[in-house]
């Protein structure tokens, strides 16, 4: 099995959003404009309120997927589909925009810990950028955890962990996501599909990633909390913890196609762009 070394880690960089929400944003910067079929990355969280209550007021959606993962506190949401809820401590939201949703995402004070997760924004094939927006919630005790004797811990919120299936099946480009907790001295190997682009977000501890020989610990890339690192190809992903570490591992096949984006629209073409604005300023972007 060819193990993937590490080719890029990134800083996040600190971004406002919405109605002035800061963040660390890892994908759709100026060094990492897009990672196919990821458009974006955002680790949202902090334990000053003022950093994000001003949240994401009704804003509009197409041609994409969105994977909001909390760690901790509380996202309130609702949607031009008539959903609503608050998203918790370790709940996931995934939401295909496709044809058009408008929605706001609204960040609430915890009442103990801080407010903490995670957005993906995954891309649409061009034959489903138009298609029926869907929206799906999971409760944090919905997705299965894996816990292993030598104390690994993995969370499955997409795609398989050692048989065990992850709870978001629907994405349309199959990817993977698991959120991996390993103790002081354990090693954590997963096979990854061959061609599949794949990064992993370091936010506790540190560890070694990579083709790492396994007694010397060489050819590994140490990574310690918060980056993002982007793999080579290859079947294996190996990670070292010396201490501790956690992190979101995830893979998805590429689309390979032209990309038009404009905030959060992404489409293949201008027109389309041009078409989404038409849309929403004639009132017809929800069909
Ligand atoms: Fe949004």
């Amino acid at each position: 099995m060819a193990v993937r070394s590490v080719i890029d880690v990134i800083e996040p960089i600190y971004v406002m959003e919405g109605a002035g929400v800061l963040l660390r944003r890892s994908i759709a910067t100026r060094t990492l404009d897009y990672l196919d079929p990821f458009l974006l990355f955002d680790h949202f969280g902090s334990g000053n309120p003022e950093d994000y209550l001003a949240g994401f007021p009704m804003h509009p959606h197409r041609g994409i997927e969105t994977v909001t993962y909390m760690l901790d506190g509380r996202v309130d949401h609702k949607d031009s589909m008539g959903n609503s809820g608050s998203i918790k401590k370790g709940d996931i939201q995934w939401m295909t925009a496709g044809s058009g949703i408008l929605h706001e995402e609204m960040p609430k004070e915890p009442e103990e810990g801080i407010m903490e997760g995670f957005q993906l924004w995954v891309n649409l094939p061009a034959n489903l950028k138009m298609t029926e927006p869907r929206y799906r919630g999971l409760k944090s005790s919905q997705i299965p955890e894996v816990k292993r004797d030598d104390g690994i811990t993995v969370k499955v919120i997409a795609g398989e962990f050692e048989g065990v299936k992850g709870a978001v099946k629907e994405i349309f480009a199959d990817p993977e996501y698991l959120d991996v907790s390993i103790p002081a001295g354990g090693l954590f190997e997963q096979p990854v599909k061959k061609g599949n682009t794949t990064f992993a977000y370091v936010f506790e501890g540190e560890g070694i990633f990579g083709d790492l020989n396994l007694n010397s610990l060489n050819n590994g890339k140490s990574v310690s909390a918060t980056r993002f690192l982007i793999f080579d190809d290859g079947d294996l992903v190996r990670v070292y913890a010396r201490d501790h570490v956690r992190f979101i591992l995830v893979s998805g096949k590429p689309l390979n196609e032209p990309i038009a984006r404009y905030g959060p629209f992404v489409m293949n073409t201008s027109e389309e762009i041009e078409q989404a604005l038409k849309d929403l300023r004639d009132g017809t972007f929800v069909k």
